[in-house]
């Protein structure tokens, strides 16, 4: 199928996009992580056209994109960490939740009431768009809400359908998952969603900032006191394909179809109507560009269920399970 909505980026000059973000428009922008649906996240009006296109509750939080540290402090109170984390990880799939100053003009939708907002970034296009609004800018991943997000500008077209008015088609997404969110509590640091970023990675980064005390501990979502934070969207389902997932499969069931990671070998494979690697070669990170697409093409078979071969729990490898954990969660 055709979609007119879609348009090359190189057909559109970031003058025209950041103009008609100026004007409340909301726009469909491919970043490193996944492809966001971006508006001005000063504007009531541009804020609120999100969660309607994208059906989202309103009690769910938009991430704000800034182009420089300087926007970021002018909105937000910064503490020496994440002063750190920024210089090293920006612009970059790193997220950081910060406490919001207390005058500031962000709509009061696009931080759900929180005095904290979710802050990066971005690398790229996004980033000389908003250079280019000198405005901060909400984009949540620009597909309905609940469903997989998209790493194609085709993606964003099945999506959202008409909901969205123009989609800037900037090739697939590099990283194929949304960005790692963290938060600083007292002298820990948080992850609250895993993501592009990986945990050893920032483990790296934190000896280094504190040699002394043997780094910065990390905890994961759930893990310690406060385990209950968390990021509001991160529900258990998410992340859906319609079809069901069978994690952690050794073996093929009839009228089932592979998602295969590696050379793992599994039983009954001649029962596959369809098979997907990863990664043949057991790379985590070209495993988690083709996550999503992969996803989504493996559902379009109405198969009894979508099967997916134990995927290694480190590096990247931890946001690929935790988003084939919430597709596989029974809906709600
Ligand atoms: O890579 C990404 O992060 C992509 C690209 C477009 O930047 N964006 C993205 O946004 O994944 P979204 O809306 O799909 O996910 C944002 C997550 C939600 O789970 C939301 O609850 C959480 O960030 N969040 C937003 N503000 C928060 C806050 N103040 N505290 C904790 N979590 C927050
Ligand atoms: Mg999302």
């Amino acid at each position: 199928m055709l979609y007119n909505n879609i348009i090359n980026a190189a057909n559109i000059s970031v003058e025209d996009v950041a103009q008609r973000l100026k004007q409340d428009q909301i726009i469909a922008l491919p970043t490193e992580t996944v492809y966001g649906l971006a508006a001005c996240a000063d504007s009531d009006t541009a804020v609120e056209r999100i969660y309607v296109a994208k059906n989202r509750p309103y009690y769910n939080p938009l991430i704000i994109h800034m182009c420089n540290i300087a926007m970021v402090e002018s909105y937000c109170i910064i503490d020496e960490l994440s002063y750190y984390l920024m210089e090293h990880f920006w612009p970059g799939p790193l997220t950081l939740v910060l406490p919001l100053k207390k005058q500031h003009q962000l709509s009061h939708k696009v931080t759900s009431g929180l005095n904290t907002i979710a802050v990066r970034i971005p690398r790229g296009l996004f980033r000389d768009v908003i250079e280019k609004c000198n405005r901060p800018i909400a984009a949540p991943s620009a597909n309905k809400s609940g469903s997989i997000s998209p790493t194609s500008a085709l993606d964003v077209a099945e999506s959202l359908k008409d909901n969205v008015s123009l989609i800037v088609d900037g090739g697939i997404c590099e990283v194929g998952l949304e960005s790692t969110i963290i938060k600083l509590e007292g002298e820990r640091l948080r992850i609250l969603r895993p993501g592009g970023v990986t945990q050893e990675e920032l483990a790296a980064k934190l000896l280094l900032f504190n040699a002394k005390t043997l780094g910065v501990p990390i905890l994961l979502c759930g893990e310690g006191p406060n385990k209950a934070i968390e990021a509001p969207g991160m529900l258990s389902s998410h992340y859906a394909p319609s079809s069901l997932l069978r994690l952690n499969a050794q073996e093929l069931k009839d009228r089932e179809v592979l998602l295969a990671f590696a050379q793992q070998s599994c039983y009954n494979i001649n029962k596959a109507s369809y098979v997907l690697n990863l990664s043949e070669r057991g790379d985590l990170r070209e495993a988690a560009a083709n996550l999503f697409s992969y996803l989504k093409r493996l559902d379009q078979y109405k198969a009894r269920a979508i099967a997916v071969q134990p995927i290694p729990m480190h590096g990247l490898g931890v946001a690929i399970n935790d988003r084939l954990a919430r597709a596989a969660a029974p809906r709600c």
